[in-house]
């Protein structure tokens, strides 16, 4: 294990984005170590996220989540391992998960943290397939989406964190699995890497509800949007009876850039509905999804895809390529072994 340093290397807020965020808004800080005190633990960042729903929080009035102020650590996902504690359930070198925020020797709360079960995955599986992006996907297809065998699900953002496993966890719940990714290489890892039958450029399609119709020429039971805008409005008009729209995210809505819909009417024939929802709603069922999604791992039919960035220092500039399709696979930063 390293020796606790005397130095917290933190990435802080320096101002809010008006468009797609990006290293300017952020700054680098040096600040001391902070002891712990009783109920705290100090720990040694291993593996930070790097999420979209970073945009909403850097808002002024994220809505869901307290706002971040100017000059605040960054909050973030993280996995660690506790250097030393003055916490009851919590030991030097026991790994945890929790808000580590972009820092590489944060002091936080024991109560706040969750500590890891290594036989089920290792510390960064439990960001990638084991993490909340997985989470995500598992309880959007099954709860939300209430798959049912021999569906077609047709996942947006298909070689992303969560779109992967939206498609993969669908395919092994016997669904037909039809996915959008931004270009060549990104759709040929959606089918031969993640094993989706039929990939859809819409970097390279003019008429992307043609191309649905194409792809699913019986319609689409579930949409699993991770986009929004003109992908959704095209997926509406092949939405079946009794469908169902995921409503995950709309990456492509930023600030300044929104898009109205025109295709809703379609949920009124088709019987359809669409349901939003935040991973957190199932907080109480984690351990258990994560223990299927460990023993289909362990099984080979499900993994994921991750991209390493190296160093904390990384960490704006990862947040700037979630919004431009540089990602390939779920990102995070590695800030130490
Ligand atoms: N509801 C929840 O609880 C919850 C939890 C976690 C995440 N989410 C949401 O899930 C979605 C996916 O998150 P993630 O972490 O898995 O990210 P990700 O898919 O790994 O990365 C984002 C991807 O979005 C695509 N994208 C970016 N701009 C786009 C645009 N204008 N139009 C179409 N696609 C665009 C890019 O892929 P291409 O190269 O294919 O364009 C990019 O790689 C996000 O919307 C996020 O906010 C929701």
């Amino acid at each position: 294990m390293s020796e606790p340093a005397t130095t917290n290397r933190t990435i802080v807020v320096a101002s809010r984005p008006t468009g797609k965020p990006g290293p300017e808004n952020f700054a680098s800080r040096t600040v001391p170590v902070r002891a712990p005190v009783d109920g705290e633990v100090l720990l040694e960042s291993l593996y930070l996220s790097i999420d979209p729903a970073m945009r909403v929080w850097l808002e002024e009035d994220p809505g869901y989540v307290p706002p971040l102020a100017i000059g605040d650590v960054m909050r973030a996902f993280g996995v660690g391992r506790v250097l030393a504690g003055r916490y009851d359930g919590l030991s030097a070198g026991d790994y945890v998960t929790g808000r580590l925020g972009w820092q590489s020797q944060p002091t936080l709360q024991g109560a706040d943290l969750n500590k890891i079960d290594l036989e089920l995955g290792t510390p960064i599986d439990w960001l990638g397939p084991l993490g909340t992006t997985a989470l995500t996907a598992y309880f959007g297809i099954l709860r939300i989406g209430q798959l049912a065998a021999g569906e077609t699900v047709l996942v947006s953002a298909a070689a992303g964190a969560v779109g992967q496993m939206a498609g993969q966890i669908a395919r092994v719940h016997g669904a037909r699995t039809v996915g959008i990714a931004g270009g060549a290489d990104k759709c040929a890892l959606v089918t031969d890497e993640f094993g989706f039958d039929q990939a859809i450029d819409y970097k390279a399609e003019d008429n992307m509800a043609a191309a649905i119709a194409a792809a699913c020429p019986d319609g689409v039971d579930i949409y699993f949007d991770n986009v929004g805008g003109e992908i959704l409005d095209a997926a509406l008009t092949h939405i079946r009876q009794k469908g169902r729209v995921v409503v995950c995210g709309r990456i492509s809505q930023t600030a300044g850039h929104r898009q109205g819909l025109y295709n809703t009417g379609q949920l009124i024939g088709r019987r359809a509905r669409m349901e939003g929802f935040i991973v957190s709603d199932f907080a109480d069922e984690f351990d258990a999804a994560q223990r299927w999604l460990a023993a289909r791992i362990k099984a080979g039919e499900i993994h994921q895809k991750i991209h390493v960035l190296d160093g904390l220092a990384q960490a704006p500039e990862g947040l700037r390529m979630l919004f431009t399709g540089e990602n390939f696979g779920k990102l995070v930063v590695k800030v130490a072994d």
